[in-house]
């Protein structure tokens, strides 16, 4: 009755009233609609990382249906895995939101020492923004000395799950996972093995030359070919029912990824989708591929240790540096290398 007489009522206006009515109701309807919109956009600002995951499934969900529409082969424990996780003390003392390079070192559990070699090299005294975050397995009967490193530093992330080769492939897993949990925005992230030598000021070089931060890419030594192994006695055997063909599609060789967060973000979705094979690094470049992430090769990752001279002319990571004292020697010598390459520049 109200509505009908409202009606009525309009009728007798004249057209060029009505006109302005209208216009003003569309106004007041864009206005309303677009406070809506933008309130939960400021909210997802505030939160900040409302985790890079979400967003990243959603660009995932759109771009690869194909893939989704396939259940998931993999159902990783996103809770009770992680024994040790510093993710809420990381950024004391440090303006995490901002790194330029994160570094992610895959380490075994009773390796104490090269973890702390790294923190005196390459993995602490940098002149760049970076954070490295050590991730190791678990052993029975050293907790005490795990803890007692990770209260010290805070940089150990201990997963649930025996340190062995088998399980190598589960740190990558995982370190993805929490990678895309935390509350750290990092430009670039580099995934290395505890025994390499690493250049950080260089390896942020070739990043920022070579990665964009809406690439989807991962950047090292390509491996165009490799068997599959069938031999049973040996340690990369893959049986036919875990990979059911005779070759592995190019990938970069785990001791030495570098990346950004976007891609981290995508590979920490799509490792669900690819059955897991004990091959790590394979195993990545499989996931690598089933979402068309582009891998590029780079000579400056060493594949094997050559001698400092080389590394200093042409690497930025070198593996075979199990010796510490070698690793905190290199070091030395190539602060100094550097330094008085800078001094003859001017
Ligand atoms: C670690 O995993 C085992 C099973 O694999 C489980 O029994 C144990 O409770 C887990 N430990 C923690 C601290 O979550
Ligand atoms: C990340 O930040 C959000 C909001 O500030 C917070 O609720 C969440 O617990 C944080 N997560 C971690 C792992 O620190
Ligand atoms: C692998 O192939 C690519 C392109 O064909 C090439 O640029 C690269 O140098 C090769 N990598 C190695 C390690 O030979
Ligand atoms: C994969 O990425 C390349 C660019 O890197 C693009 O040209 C190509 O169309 C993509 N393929 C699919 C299936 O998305
Ligand atoms: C270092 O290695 C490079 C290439 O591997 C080689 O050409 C060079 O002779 C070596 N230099 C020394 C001092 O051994």
């Amino acid at each position: 009755m109200y509505l009908r007489e409202d009606f009525i009522s309009m009728t007798r206006l004249q057209n060029a009233q009505l006109f302005q009515m209208f216009l003003f109701c569309m106004l007041w309807i864009c206005y309303v609609t677009m406070l809506f919109q933008m309130k939960p956009l400021k909210k997802h600002k505030q939160l900040k990382t409302l985790s890079i995951l979400n967003v990243e499934k959603l660009v995932f969900d759109t771009n690869h249906r194909k893939i989704l529409n396939k259940k998931p082969v993999n159902n990783f424990k996103d809770k009770d895995i992680f024994l040790i996780n510093p993710s809420g003390l990381l950024c004391e003392n440090f303006k995490c939101d901002s790194l330029q390079v994160l570094f992610i070192v895959k380490s075994y559990v009773l390796n104490f020492g090269q973890r702390e070699a790294i923190r005196r090299t390459w993995g602490g005294m940098t002149k760049l923004r970076s954070k490295t975050v050590f991730i190791i397995g678990y052993l029975d009967g050293i907790d005490y000395f795990v803890e007692f490193e990770s209260e010290k530093y805070k940089d150990i992330v201990q997963l649930n799950m025996s340190d062995q080769y088998q399980n190598v492939v589960y740190k990558t897993i995982y370190a993805l996972i929490w990678l895309s949990r935390i509350n750290i925005t990092s430009s670039f992230i580099h995934f290395v093995d505890d025994d390499r030598f690493v250049d950080p000021l260089h390896i942020y070089d070739i990043a920022t030359r070579t990665i964009n931060s809406a690439d989807l890419i991962v950047v090292g030594y390509l491996l165009n070919r490799s068997e599959t192994v069938r031999d049973k006695s040996s340690k990369t055997y893959v049986s036919q029912d875990d990979y059911p063909f005779e070759g592995y599609p190019p990938y970069i060789i785990g001791g030495t990824i570098l990346t950004n967060e976007k891609t981290v973000g995508m590979l920490a979705v799509a490792v669900e989708y690819t059955k897991v094979i004990q091959i790590e690094d394979a195993y990545i470049g499989m996931v690598a591929h089933s979402v068309n992430i582009s891998m590029k090769h780079h000579a400056a990752f060493f594949a094997y240790k050559t001698n400092l001279t080389s590394f200093i002319r042409n690497g930025v990571s070198s593996p075979g540096y199990e010796n510490t004292n070698i690793l905190m020697r290199d070091w030395s010598l190539l602060q100094a290398k550097r330094h008085s390459i800078q001094l003859t520049k001017y």
